[in-house]
């Protein structure tokens, strides 16, 4: 109970403090020009989860890489071109995929209302729809979004590591005016999909001098990830899920922290470090609490950086 009124109290300041962020985005943006956008973006979503049902943490990661790379503007969706690398070939692209969702949604788009919605706009729409689609909570998506014209390979490394303490993940949400409790709440997004080894396996084997694997990790997880992540490894796509119902948008993530369940050191130090640790707590008791939080959490990651000048790209893979 103490928890959670200090919680709330934490979560009121934090709006108080933000509530100018964002003033240019609108949830009626498309009321008059384009009226049935979120429909033709929601089936879209939908039918592509039917044939794949990696599709939700596909999208949702993408507007996380997208936001945090130049703001959300859709740099995430540009194609490179032979004088530029682009952000979806540099390096930590492993679990980038299903950009032929964007482009289905994009194309019926400008059928219906052409040069109108941008593509940024759909990235966000269809990261809320494919929270709902797998059970999570619903929010309105503010929209009015400008894509960017700038995509580039190496800023990628701007995106927080796998291997990244709690510190190191409180600065980098907060230099892009993110609290400590969106960084908890976002990481929850977790909770949906699936990791390669290769961005785990440094905490299974020669961890420290006194650790083989990381002492945060529950003994046996630890042993199982051992077993999926053999050394040398012939398996390009072999892995884990990020929590045990991997395409049902829960709880669980939180859950399993408490275990020493967490699959990377991101998530893992969460719940070591004191400023995190009981909002950790908070969200695996009460999951009404963390879907409120998450809905919040993704509404200020839909502002971050938003682009009030630029294009609606027609075709979401290049400039105009
Ligand atoms: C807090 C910092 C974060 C770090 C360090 C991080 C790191 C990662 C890494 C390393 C992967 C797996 C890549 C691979 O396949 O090997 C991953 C997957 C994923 N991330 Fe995060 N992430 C963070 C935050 C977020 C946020 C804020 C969201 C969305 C709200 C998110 C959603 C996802 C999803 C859904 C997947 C699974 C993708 C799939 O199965 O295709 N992550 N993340
Ligand atoms: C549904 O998705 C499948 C597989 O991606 C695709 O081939 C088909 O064209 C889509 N249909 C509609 C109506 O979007
Ligand atoms: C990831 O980057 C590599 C190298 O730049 C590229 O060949 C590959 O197509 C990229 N993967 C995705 C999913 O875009
Ligand atoms: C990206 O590469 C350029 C030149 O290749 C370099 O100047 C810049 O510092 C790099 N940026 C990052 C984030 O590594
Ligand atoms: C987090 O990582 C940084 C960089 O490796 C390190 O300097 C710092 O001491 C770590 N902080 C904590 C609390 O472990
Ligand atoms: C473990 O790390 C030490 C020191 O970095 C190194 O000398 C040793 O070869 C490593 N062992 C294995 C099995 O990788």
């Amino acid at each position: 109970m103490a928890f959670k009124m200090m919680y709330i109290l934490l979560v009121v300041l934090v709006v108080e403090i933000n509530s100018k962020a964002g003033a240019i985005l609108d949830a009626h943006y498309y009321d008059k020009t384009c009226p049935q956008a979120e429909d033709i973006i929601n089936q879209a979503v939908r039918n592509a989860t039917i044939y794949d049902p990696k599709v939700p943490a596909r999208i949702l990661r993408m507007f996380f890489h997208d936001c945090f790379i130049r703001g959300c503007d859709a740099s995430v969706l540009l194609d490179s071109t032979p004088e530029n690398k682009a952000e979806k070939d540099g390096p930590p692209n492993v679990s980038l995929a299903a950009f032929y969702v964007i482009d289905d949604a994009k194309t019926k788009l400008e059928q219906s209302c052409p040069k109108t919605v941008s593509c940024a706009d759909t990235l966000a729409i269809a990261a809320r729809d494919v929270v709902v689609l797998s059970g999570g909570p619903h929010w309105t998506v503010l929209k009015g979004r400008k894509d960017g014209r700038t995509s580039i390979a190496n800023e990628t490394l701007n995106l927080p590591a796998p291997s990244s303490n709690t510190s190191q993940l409180i600065q980098s949400f907060s230099q892009r005016s993110l609290s400590t409790k969106d960084l908890v709440a976002l990481s929850g997004g977790h909770t949906l999909g699936f990791s390669h080894c290769s961005s785990f396996e440094a905490r299974l084997r020669n961890f420290s001098a006194t650790h083989d694997a990381d002492p945060s990790f529950d003994p046996q997880f630890a042993a199982d990830l051992k077993k999926k992540c053999p050394k040398p490894n012939s398996d390009r796509n072999a892995g884990e899920f990020l929590d045990s119902t991997s395409s049902v948008f829960d709880n669980d993530y939180y859950r399993r922290i408490l275990v020493g369940k967490g699959v990377f050191v991101s998530d893992q130090s969460l719940f070591a470090d004191y400023r995190t640790r009981w909002i950790v707590e908070a969200f695996a008791r009460d999951q009404g609490l963390f879907f409120k939080e998450f809905a919040d959490s993704m509404v200020r990651l839909g502002n971050v950086g938003v682009k009030e000048s630029g294009e609606v790209r027609v075709n979401c893979r290049v400039v105009n």
